[in-house]
């Protein structure tokens, strides 16, 4: 094999010795070992083969870029209170706030502006309580939030995040049953209200649902719902990969979401494991997911891409609440570029395979990329 001399060889053998430890993702290794090897035609050596010739201008490095960032792949989160002209700054996040329905509509009249093309709403509840009742209540704080959107700024797409840990008491995103040995958070039961959430936003005109609880079988859940309501042409984005990550933290404050006793590790999935979440990828993919998210982003960059490659799904990746706060923590000590490491930052998770990407710095990023 022409391109295949000593270096990839060598490469090779050394593969083959892992198939007994782990056959397919051995074989993934040698299927890319050999494409890359055959992609190299066989005179491409030093020095008839140099790289940095078309490194040597923009003009040429814009030529034969790989990734690209634009504004048309950006959602901004927003989260919405109840209440007039409020703002409330979230400590952990500075430049975001927790809006009322009216400063919201402001919010996302300058994200749009600026050329995102989608909001991704959460919301706080005036009142929280066992079953998460403000999640589906026709007069909650998201559907009335929706309805203000859709009428003002029709263009934009508003997608939902559909969970129930800001509506329930305990910040859990699921029903509690509490009994000798602690607490458990039911799955099946969940079910029925994540459905009847979804419905409830489509109802109120949201555009597409984004299931954010991690309960087994909520996609199938909400899909039936969709369609017994009509909706069939709305389409779900699941958090398919969603970790139990240190990274949510500052959202916490901003969603005022953060359990009340235990944690998430019963529902969200164990960091270390990334053959699972292809699983669970797999899962939301029968049940009828339209778009994979996996989440959080940076850290998790191995899942996003091997999510895009298995499936090749519109895939999204969540920068999360942390990534956002760190950047801007250490930019406010003037350690770091904030928009060059923003930036290169969503262009990695852009070249790991996200086609979406979601982040709370998506309208200052927006200007930085000029729109569109
Ligand atoms: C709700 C939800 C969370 C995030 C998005 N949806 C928090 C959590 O699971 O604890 C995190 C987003 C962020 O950190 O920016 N379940």
């Amino acid at each position: 094999m022409p391109g295949a001399t000593y270096g990839p060889q060598t490469d090779l053998v050394i593969r083959f010795e892992a198939v007994s430890r782990d056959t397919l993702s051995a074989l993934h290794e040698v299927s890319s070992a050999y494409t890359c090897a055959m992609s190299v035609y066989p005179g491409a050596q030093f020095p008839q083969y140099r790289p940095r010739r078309l490194r040597q201008s923009a003009v040429f490095r814009n030529l034969v870029r790989e990734t690209h960032l634009s504004a048309s792949q950006l959602v901004l989160p927003i989260f919405v209170r109840p209440g007039r002209r409020t703002r409330r700054p979230i400590t952990a996040m500075p430049g975001v706030c927790q809006l009322s329905v009216d400063e919201a509509l402001k919010e996302a009249t300058v994200a749009h502006q600026a050329g995102v093309p989608a909001v991704l709403l959460f919301g706080i509840p005036e009142t929280k309580d066992e079953k998460a009742s403000g999640a589906y209540a026709t007069k909650g704080i998201v559907q009335q939030a929706v309805r203000v959107l859709k009428k003002e700024l029709p263009e934009l797409v508003v997608i939902t995040d559909v969970c129930l840990c800001e509506y329930m008491s305990h910040g859990h995103c699921g029903i509690v049953q509490r009994n000798l040995q602690g607490a458990r958070i039911l799955n099946d039961p969940t079910l029925k209200l994540l459905a009847r959430t979804a419905a409830s936003h489509v109802e109120a005109g949201a555009d597409m649902v984004a299931p954010s609880d991690m309960m087994d079988g909520r996609v199938r859940a909400i899909r039936e719902s969709l369609d017994q309501h009509g909706f069939i042409d709305t389409p779900i984005m699941s958090y398919a990969a969603k970790f139990a990550s240190a990274f949510y933290g500052p959202f916490r404050e901003a969603a005022e979401s953060a359990p009340q006793f235990g944690d998430r590790r019963s529902y969200q999935m164990d960091a270390a494991n990334a053959r699972e979440a292809l699983r669970e990828v797999a899962l939301d993919v029968q049940e009828g997911a339209d778009i994979l998210m996996v989440k959080p982003a940076l850290a998790y960059l191995d899942i996003l891409y091997r999510v895009k490659t298995e499936f090749g799904y519109p895939t999204a990746a969540y920068a999360v609440s942390a990534e956002y706060s760190m950047v801007k923590a250490a930019a406010a000590n003037g350690w770091i570029d904030e928009q060059a490491i923003t930036l290169e930052s969503l262009l990695a998770i852009r070249r790991a395979g996200a086609d979406i990407l979601i982040t709370y710095a998506a309208t200052d990023v927006a200007r930085w990329l000029g729109g569109k």
